[in-house]
């Protein structure tokens, strides 16, 4: 055991995760309960058995919109309607709630799809919302999901989070920053928000729209913008720092970088002066929104992953090189929060199996378990996993419902 590995056990000698997950009318789960142990569980299953959506689900337990980033009104249960031949939620509503062990304590955690009301609207319309309850207490923010429990996950979507657009490199990156700054969420989403309505209200007037209202606006993306930039380097250099103290025996050592204006003046102005300059170039490119579809700022900013020893960027490294720079930096961020944070986070690995070669495989269990984390594992094949025997929980998904085998 390496001496970082030492020190994590010195910092938290209790272990954290989930240990009871319900699920009602999510996706294809009419009702499931099931009992995590605070260790790995491998969950295996044919195509389409729901091992992914039992990964979404535990998603939910942090903010935003989980790990398929998917609609609210997808997630219901669908089921085959007798009346029209066509796929019908069964009822508007799906929750998960989840009992949740933070060093030894009990937490009762709660999310939900409600039915809303917009009523300041012309037509008042109606809209799903997410709503979240902490320890019976209803109304919770997302945000404060954060003090309880944490999750990092990969999915095979993101293998080819290096090549695509930058959209879904900056949700991993802000993902990764809530850990540490549970306002984070609110802000990425309250900047979203304000974004939306600014843009709307240009295009919607032709430029006509009331200038008091607009700088109002203006003055929020950009308040809230360099509260984004500022918490993200932050991020950055702290998880910079680790690798460069901590290099991996088995992982590529990565360097990280941000790619983003508001982001690299940071470098040199304090906040106050970028906030000014951020403001007047909102204003300033009113006008091109008529034109353009979005203009330069925290919306625009790119994460970049280097292969450090290489030299070489991400986009560039073969397929199973990219998904060890991703393993090297969740396995970074999850040390950074068991010594930072004082409670380990839980892995969400959907097929982690895929691309990476059996010594990679293999050394990814062993950190696992070295770490003692709570790690949720699918993969249609449980052989790749005999490492795991007598260690971990191995869960087979069958006809809607979790075998325990
Ligand atoms: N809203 C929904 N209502 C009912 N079923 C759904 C809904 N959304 C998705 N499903 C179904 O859930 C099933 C399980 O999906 P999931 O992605 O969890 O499978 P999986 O076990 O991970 O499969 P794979 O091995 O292919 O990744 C799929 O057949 C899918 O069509
Ligand atoms: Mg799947």
């Amino acid at each position: 055991m390496d001496n970082l590995a030492l020190n994590v056990k010195q910092v938290i000698s209790l272990k954290s995760g989930v240990t009871r997950l319900t699920l009602t009318d999510f996706r294809n789960y009419a009702f499931l309960r099931v009992n995590p142990h605070l260790g790995p569980i491998v969950i295996t299953g044919e195509n389409g058995s729901g091992k992914t959506n039992i990964l979404e689900a535990l998603s939910f337990l942090t903010p935003g919109r989980g790990l398929r980033s998917a609609k609210l009104s997808d997630i219901k249960r669908f089921t085959p309607a007798v009346i029209d031949n066509g796929y019908t939620p069964i009822n508007a509503g799906w929750a998960v709630s989840a009992t949740i062990s933070k060093n030894g304590e009990d937490f009762e955690i709660g999310t939900a799809v409600e039915k809303s009301i917009r009523e300041k609207e012309e037509e008042p319309r109606s809209f799903d919302r997410r709503i979240v309850k902490i320890n019976e207490q209803k109304g919770c923010s997302q945000s404060e999901l954060g003090q309880y429990i944490s999750a990092i996950w990969l999915t095979p979507q993101m293998d080819r989070l290096f090549r695509g657009g930058s959209q879904p490199r900056r949700s991993f990156l802000d993902r990764l920053v809530y850990a540490f700054d549970n306002e984070h969420a609110k802000r990425t989403s309250n900047f979203e928000h304000l974004y939306k309505q600014w843009y709307q209200l240009i295009k919607s007037t032709s430029g006509r729209a009331d200038k008091n209202w607009l700088e109002s606006l203006e003055e929020g993306m950009s308040a809230t913008g360099v509260a984004i930039a500022a918490a993200r380097r932050e991020q950055i250099a702290r998880l910079n720092r680790f690798i460069e103290s901590t290099p991996d025996d088995v992982f590529p050592d990565v360097q990280l970088e941000l790619d983003g204006t508001i982001e690299q003046m940071l470098d040199t102005l304090p906040a106050i002066e970028v906030e000014d300059y951020y403001r007047h170039k909102l204003a300033s490119e009113r006008n091109n929104i008529l034109y353009n579809d979005s203009v330069d700022g925290v919306n625009r900013s790119d994460f970049k992953v280097y292969y450090k020893k290489k030299r070489m960027p991400a986009e560039l490294c073969s397929t199973g090189e990219q998904k060890s720079l991703l393993v090297s930096i969740i396995l970074a961020q999850t040390k950074c929060q068991i010594l930072y944070q004082g409670f380990a986070p839980i892995l969400l690995l959907d097929e982690v199996a895929a691309h990476l070669d059996d010594s990679k495989r293999e050394a990814l269990l062993a950190k696992i378990k070295e770490l003692d984390l709570q790690a949720f594992i699918t993969s249609t094949n449980s052989e790749l996993f005999s490492a795991f025997n007598n260690y971990a929980q191995f869960w087979e998904v069958k006809n809607n419902t979790v075998i325990c085998k």
